[in-house]
């Protein structure tokens, strides 16, 4: 069982597109049962903002509705895999809680997302954000979950609560195993050395999804790379070019070998070119079908209210295991 999820945090970029949900689509295959998820819950964890005074952005909904369409347009199909939003399966928060009475809080500390995030206001949510994740995964017992490398520390503390469970309950959950893409770790166009991310405050740092063709010529055009004519792979001496070969090669379906030695002897430019028309033209297919599918609102909600039916399904059955072997009366 495959299990994913994404925040509606408003920004959906390539870096999540190729280093999550291109894989989750992939991942959709005879036999294979995928549940994916939109965490509208751990998203809130992004909405506050305390300046001068106090602000919760409350786009939530549309960012949610908007996401949903995305993912649909990029090849996620409901009929086959259960998608749904967090919020409508009550059992993720309830779990989150059992499990925040059988962790360590130190184990918490110790988490990076945690510590980058932080600000001198942080609220309670952002410091337990890794519960609630944990618990998405536990809900399903799902074996694999495919995410981006900054995810896998997150797994590998949802596999600590999962044997923490199974020694203290008599449980026989499953040890989810982090799934890594052939991206799991995109950069930012200007920073061969920081993640692409939703949260740089500098757009031109990363490639949106619902990006136009223009903005993703000037913004492939200003990219950074280096003052060597050649156009090579080398992670640790030209990070930027690599990136963008990384990114080239997704797009285009070659190997990284018939990249290169398709522009050993193109410039920069006619590479950045050709590059801004490969990423132009899947994110236009994207745009397009995503388009439809807002067209028709009520339809998309009725889809996501099935899936949710499904997922609760089986979560709740989980759920009950696990409060019956932690002795609540059920
Ligand atoms: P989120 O919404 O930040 O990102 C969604 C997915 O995109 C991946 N990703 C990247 N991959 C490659 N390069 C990048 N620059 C890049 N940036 C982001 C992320 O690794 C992720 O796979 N905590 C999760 C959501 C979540 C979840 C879960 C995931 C909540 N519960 C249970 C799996 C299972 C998050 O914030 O993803």
């Amino acid at each position: 069982m495959y299990f994913s999820g994404i925040q509606p945090t408003g920004k959906m970029h390539i870096g999540n597109y190729l280093g999550a949900v291109r894989n989750w689509v992939k991942l959709q295959q005879p036999g294979n049962q995928n549940i994916y998820c939109i965490v509208d819950l751990h998203a809130l964890t992004d909405k506050l903002t305390i300046d001068h005074e106090i602000k919760f952005d409350q786009n939530t909904k549309s960012d949610t509705l908007s996401l949903a369409a995305t993912l649909i347009a990029s090849g996620i199909n409901p009929k086959q895999s259960v998608f749904f939003i967090q919020s409508h399966v009550p059992e993720h928060a309830e779990l989150q809680w059992i499990l925040s009475c059988i962790a360590p809080k130190n184990w918490l500390n110790k988490m990076t997302q945690y510590k980058d995030k932080k600000k001198e206001y942080s609220t309670l949510g952002l410091y337990t954000y890794p519960l609630l994740m944990a618990a998405d995964i536990i809900l399903y017992q799902a074996q694999y979950v495919p995410v981006g490398l900054d995810q896998k520390q997150h797994i590998e503390l949802t596999r600590d609560y999962v044997q923490r469970l199974n020694s203290l309950f008599k449980l026989n959950i499953v040890e989810p195993q982090y799934l890594e893409s052939t991206c799991p770790k995109i950069m930012s166009l200007r920073d061969g050395n920081k993640k692409m991310s939703k949260s740089d405050a500098i757009d031109g740092n990363r490639i949106n999804i619902d990006d136009s063709k223009e903005e993703i010529f000037e913004k492939i055009k200003r990219s950074k790379t280096d003052s060597i004519p050649q156009i090579y792979f080398d992670q640790d001496k030209r990070p930027e070019i690599s990136n963008l070969l990384r990114i080239y090669s997704a797009f285009s379906n070659l190997s990284m070998e018939q990249v290169i030695e398709k522009y050993l002897t193109k410039t920069t430019v006619d590479f950045k070119r050709d590059l801004s028309e490969l990423i132009a033209n899947e994110l236009n297919t994207i745009a397009q079908k995503k388009k439809q599918i807002l067209n028709n609102q009520s339809e998309l909600e009725q889809t996501l209210k099935e899936g949710s039916m499904k997922a609760r399904e089986i979560a709740s059955k989980n759920l009950k295991l696990i409060k019956e072997n932690i002795g609540l009366l059920v």
